[in-house]
């Protein structure tokens, strides 16, 4: 009898439906033994808890296209996984032994960059386990890309058009905060694909006074509106000089929701220009796959499926210059994919005039 767990942990984003269904498909029609499905409910918080559920095949009809997770996802932060819970239970200790109570051959983890961490550490632990890349952040390390990211920049992309029509007929500056607040993969590629006049990134901090220079270098052109994308993580030269404490210790204090707001009044001081702020916000996160992602996460899945049939564990499935791959999760765990300030895409940007405020 061959048991799979699954579970999806962290931010939700398109396309886990996808790649749970691509693994199941493979075991369907692939595997010679009788097998179990078992989902556990809410992330990690169902393997600690033993909150699960028989899945058949029936869970998986239907779902190539629908957004969300059906298991169910919650946020259970690596650096809280050796702390004992409110009632003193031994969280790592909890999901070994619920693995084994179930007699699991193998648990299947759709995460991010944190999620991967628990799972890496489950499998230093001698549990079997696969991960699968999802994130609208693109952030994760050991692979070029991650299901969840195309779906999230399209559904960007269309906000920020949007902005580009009205932003035009009042002549206005229009800031559209884009997810990512450690990594600027879904605002960069977003803002390039709608034509943004500036986009500032986490990776690249800026200078206002060179924000500003953009902006009224557009206007001496003739151009009545600038569309400003900022990634949710975006920083300032001077704040990127502040220790992460004193950083977090100014975002407390501030009277704005966000960067993008105090963007927003620096620019309105300095320049006199009527700005507006937009926030897209988990819209991102929400609704259909993009077909892209559908079949992404589709093809993941087939090859965790391999794995699984294979007996092979202890990877995340990746796909890296094109091609899939397997990547041991220790060489994952805890590394962020990060745009690097020097690389070709921002080079390009560059050149197509696009300013990044440094
Ligand atoms: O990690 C995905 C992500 O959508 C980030 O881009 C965003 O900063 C964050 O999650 C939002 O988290 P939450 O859904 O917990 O508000």
């Amino acid at each position: 009898m061959l048991r799979i767990g699954f579970l999806t942990s962290g931010g939700d984003c398109q396309a886990l439906n996808a790649a749970m269904r691509g693994v199941v498909k493979v075991i369907q029609n692939n595997c010679k033994e009788p097998y179990e499905l078992y989902g556990f409910e809410d992330g990690y918080k169902g393997l600690i808890y033993s909150k699960f559920r028989m899945l058949t095949g029936s869970d998986f009809s239907g779902i190539l296209t629908r957004g969300g997770t059906i298991l169910g996802t919650s946020r259970v932060p690596f650096k809280t996984i050796d702390q004992p819970d409110e009632n003193g239970l031994n969280k790592v200790e909890a999901m070994k032994q619920n693995y084994y109570k179930l007699q699991l051959n193998c648990l299947v983890m759709l995460g991010g960059n944190g999620s991967t961490k628990t799972a890496n550490r489950l499998s230093e632990e001698g549990l079997n386990v696969i991960t699968l890349p999802k994130t609208i952040d693109n952030d994760l390390w050991g692979t070029d890309m991650t299901f969840g990211f195309q779906s999230a920049v399209d559904i960007a992309t269309t906000a920020i058009d949007q902005i580009h029509t009205t932003a035009s007929s009042h002549g206005r500056v229009f800031i559209v905060e884009i997810m990512g607040h450690k990594v600027g993969w879904l605002p960069l590629n977003a803002g390039m694909a709608s034509g943004a006049d500036i986009i500032l990134l986490p990776e690249i901090p800026y200078d206002i006074d060179k924000v500003i220079d953009a902006i009224e270098d557009r206007d001496k052109r003739g151009s009545r509106f600038t569309i400003i994308v900022v990634a949710e993580g975006a920083i300032s030269k001077e704040d990127a000089k502040l220790s992460k404490k004193e950083y977090a210790k100014k975002l407390a204090a501030s009277k704005h929701p966000s960067v993008s707001y105090e963007l927003a009044d620096l620019i309105t001081k300095k320049t006199g220009r009527e700005v507006r702020v937009t926030v897209p916000g988990h819209v991102q996160r929400g609704g259909a796959p993009c077909p892209y992602d559908r079949v992404f996460a589709s093809r993941l899945g087939a090859e965790a499926g391999k794995l699984i049939l294979k007996g092979e564990f202890g990877y995340m499935v990746g796909y890296r210059n094109r091609e899939m791959v397997k990547v041991p999760l220790k060489e994952v765990a805890g590394k962020l994919k990060t745009v690097d300030p020097k690389a070709d895409i921002i080079k390009e940007a560059k050149l197509l005039g696009i300013k990044f405020g440094d």
